[in-house]
């Protein structure tokens, strides 16, 4: 039989109590003596008395910050009241204003490490630099689970299994709010892709959407979070910024949320409905919240309390932050070197190594002597992504270099470009044609109408680097350039659109017949004045840059080869290879030295055609300021690779949970089914029997670990499995225990065959064992029961296996889990 656990009794054990001893004890935590009948502060409520209509909506939309520091957001304030204005700040790897501050890995680096404490140390970083750099709110952490493999921000959240992201959001927030920086979870919620994220309907059932995706949301407002992001999406045919469901029952009445909802940028579509269903704060304007709240309130179509209510929130979160009576710790300086050591260490945590055949990696002895590196980003280093992540570094060094320091002096290490992303000096021919940085001064108008004569018949890329706007050029009078989708052209883009000088880059592919073709263009100073390069790649100089790998390839004991992929909000990938021509540069430099390491700068899965061929593959995703030195250290063997996978990698882009079914994804006109219900990511290759290219939790060692010794009990609120690990190796390395957990026998509920229900990172010397146990909570146990609206206790005898990735287990036993009553507990 089922044993029903009541909501409220549930929610206490599981969440509830979590949430309110966060909130309410640590360093920002509101004085629980002054509290009034509306749960805010006698001050709060007397500030609240004292402010006009006016003031008060003006603390509920975002306006222009008329000294900024290049945020996201501002909200003025009251300074006839001393309320200070916000600063909203990006982004999850860092905080994106227009200084420097430190560009960590990409969150889905971090979470690879499968440590929450690292999450900590991590938030730590971004809330010191964010009060440092004149921050109130960070607009981060993101934690909308990895869904579908072509979402374009998978790097900018965890994972595709809702423990680990639970875990590490909590720890993320912790570690932010403890420096004084307001934490912002986003985007509530089912915001897990990017394209037509402004409006597609997410249509999802309750089970999938408690036990899935609103886990780490849960997690994070019981970790105290300040704020919580409303998605641009809708969710069961609603707006999340106006979803009542979502907000007001959920958020609000299941979870006891006592922060403010901010709207995505632009995500707010109404006044009323938005306001009574819980959104408290339209960014970054007035368009809903500002006149039209006024009106409406004027005309008493929406009563003045309903305005009170958001202002109290966002005035007791300021004031739990200490920022209403002046309480909030002086800002801190910032700590480059301190943000430093957290990114290598980050990045050599989270570090993935997927394939390693006869050894290829670590680079010892003769073969570390003479080294070939090869790729675009072996030479210009990607450190984080586009959009609204990007973060701007103070220095950053490039693998090549970071390679050849560790390599030593009595190295060879040999550079090959292999793949030109920005393009080669398109050969004048006409006069004035050249195109090479050419200077159009303020107020200047250039044109060029000449012919480009093509010697053979070829595929031709062409690429425009420009400062200001974008000249205007077109071949045969078809536009080159037309302008971008998506974003627009003044979003910071990811690595791929800017030059490593820093001019914009756009590019545009044509198969050209021999013989003259028309070439136009026409560049505008502008204000500023505008410089601009005209470039191009053909099928000939390509042949040529990988014939030139080749060579060195060969040439070469080893070759490490960086491949590349640039995803970024506002868009999805459209495949899921590697973009260029990169897979045949790949399987021609493996053809010529099997001793080939690929490392990824990616953002999610990639497809592996040359796989087998190569001789190891380390995945690095975006791995921030330090990545080059903390690659470096993984390919040398100074550290063990010390990352798995937080989601599974497909065999191909027919193999994978949202292949094949448009409803399922990205939506038919304008919904979504997610039909695939509570199997997500790794669940359903494991009820489909398919298999990926790398499972979820994957990653290997440079030593080899036995698991011994399963013990399974009944501890207080769930099991507790115990087992033995043993560095059987011969090097000091790290290995990621994985505890997974089957369905329970008594539940008539749609289950995963197996679910993460524990974890422990151990770092073990050579011959050294250590006894481990993993608590599994009564939540992992526990599965979401829409006819009851309440979480169920799975009970039964149930599998518990110990692997080392979603497929590979290495120890099997069984736990019973017995109701509460059943255990005499209440
Ligand atoms: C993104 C948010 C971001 C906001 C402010 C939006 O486009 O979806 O994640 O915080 O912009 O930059």
């Amino acid at each position: 039989m089922p044993d029903p656990v009541s909501r409220r009794s549930a929610l206490r054990r599981l969440a509830g109590a979590v949430a309110v001893a966060a909130a309410a004890t640590g360093p920002f935590a509101a004085p629980a003596d002054a509290r009034t009948a509306t749960g805010a502060s006698r001050r709060v409520e007397d500030l609240l008395a004292r402010l006009t209509l006016d003031e008060k909506i003006g603390l509920l939309h975002g306006a222009d910050d008329p000294h900024s520091l290049g945020q996201a957001g501002y909200v003025p304030g009251v300074p006839r009241l001393a309320v200070p204005a916000l600063r909203l700040a990006d982004g999850p790897a860092g905080v994106r204003v227009t200084e420097h501050a430190t560009a960590l890995p990409a969150p889905v680096l971090l979470a690879a490490a499968f440590d929450p404490a690292l999450a900590r140390e991590y938030g730590e970083v971004i809330g010191r630099e964010g009060r440092a750099l004149g921050q109130d709110v960070l607009l981060s952490p993101m934690v909308n689970l990895i869904r579908t493999p072509y979402a374009g921000r998978n790097y900018e959240t965890f994972s595709e299994d809702p423990l680990l992201s639970a875990d590490l959001v909590a720890e993320e927030i912790r570690g932010i709010q403890s420096q004084g920086l307001i934490a912002t979870v986003k985007h509530f919620a089912l915001n897990n892709q990017e394209q037509d994220r402004m409006s597609v309907d997410v249509r999802i059932a309750q089970q999938p959407l408690r036990e899935l995706e609103f886990r780490a949301f849960e997690a994070a407002v019981a970790a105290g979070a300040g704020a919580v992001m409303g998605a641009y999406n809708k969710v069961n045919g609603t707006f999340a910024c106006e979803n009542k469901p979502i907000l007001g029952d959920v958020l609000r009445g299941d979870w006891g949320f006592d922060g403010w909802v901010m709207s995505d940028w632009q995500a707010a579509h109404s006044t009323a409905a938005a306001l009574t269903a819980g959104l408290d704060m339209e960014m970054p304007s007035g368009d809903h919240f500002a006149d039209a709240l006024k009106q409406a309130v004027r005309s008493r179509s929406l009563p003045e309390a309903l305005v009170d209510r958001s202002a109290r929130r966002v005035l007791s979160v300021m004031e739990r932050f200490g920022l209403l009576d002046g309480s909030a710790p002086a800002r801190p300086e910032r700590d480059p070197r301190a943000g430093a050591r957290t990114a290598l260490k980050v990045a050599k945590a989270g570090a993935t190594l997927l394939h390693n055949r006869h050894a290829t990696l670590p680079l010892t002895g003769q073969v570390a002597h003479h080294i070939a590196v090869i790729g675009p980003t072996g030479a210009i280093p990607f450190v984080s992504g586009g959009g609204s992540a990007h973060v701007v570094a103070a220095h950053v060094r490039s693998p090549l270099d970071a390679l050849r320091v560790r390599a030593g002096e009595d190295a060879r290490v040999s550079y090959a470009l292999g793949e030109d992303i920005f393009g080669k000096p398109l050969p004048g021919a006409s006069p004035g044609a050249d195109f090479e940085g050419r200077h159009i001064a303020p107020g200047a108008t250039w044109t060029y109408d000449a012919p480009l004569t093509v010697d053979e018949p070829d595929e031709w890329t062409f690429y425009i680097h420009y400062s200001g706007d974008r000249p205007k050029a077109s071949l045969d009078g078809t536009e080159l350039f037309p302008p971008a989708p998506g974003l627009g052209e003044s979003f910071a883009g990811g690595f791929v659109s800017a030059a490593p000088d820093g001019l914009a880059v756009r590019r545009r592919t044509l198969d050209l017949d021999a013989g003259p073709h028309r070439l136009r263009i026409t560049a505008k100073g502008g204000d500023k004045g505008q410089v601009f390069r005209l470039r191009r790649t053909t099928g000939a100089t390509r042949a040529a840059d990988v014939a030139e790998a080749v060579r060195a390839a060969r040439a070469a004991a080893s070759v490490v080869l960086f491949a590349y992929e640039d995803a970024t909000e506002g868009a999805d990938r459209t495949g899921l290879a590697l973009p260029g021509h990169q897979n045949e540069l790949i399987e021609a430099v493996a053809a010529a030295n099997s001793r080939t390491t690929v490392v990824l700068n990616t953002s999610s899965s990639t497809t592996m055609p040359w796989l087998d061929h190569t001789g190891a593959v380390l995945q690095m995703y975006y791995p921030g300021q330090e990545g080059a030195e903390a690659t470096a250290a993984v390919l040398f063997g100074d550290c063990d690779p010390g990352g798995r996978l937080t989601q599974t990698f497909p065999a191909s882009d027919t193999l994978h949970p949202v292949a094949g079914d448009p409803h399922r994804y990205p939506g038919v006109d304008g919904t979504e089914e997610y039909s695939e219900g509570v199997h997500l990511g790794y669940r359903w290759y494991e009820a489909e029997g398919v298999a990926p290219l790398f499972p979820f939790g994957h990653g290997l060692s440079y030593t080899t670990f036995e698991y011994s010794g399963l013990t399974v009990r009944p501890d207080d609120d769930g099991l507790a499995v115990g087992f033995t690990v043993r560095n059987t190796g011969s090097r000091t390395g790290t290995t990621v225990a994985q505890v997974y957990l089957g369905p329970s026998p008594d539940l008539s509920l749609d289950q995963a065959h197996r679910a993460l229900a524990g974890y422990r990172r151990l770092e073990l010397e050579p011959g050294r064992a250590r006894r481990v146990t993993v608590r599994v909570s009564t939540r992992s146990l526990s599965s979401w029961d829409p006819a009851r609206h309440g979480w169920v206790l799975g009970t039964g005898t149930r599998e518990v296996t110990v692997g080392v990735s979603a497929r590979e287990q290495r120890l099997t036993g069984r736990g019973r889990v017995r109701s509460h009553e059943a255990a005499g507990r209440p």
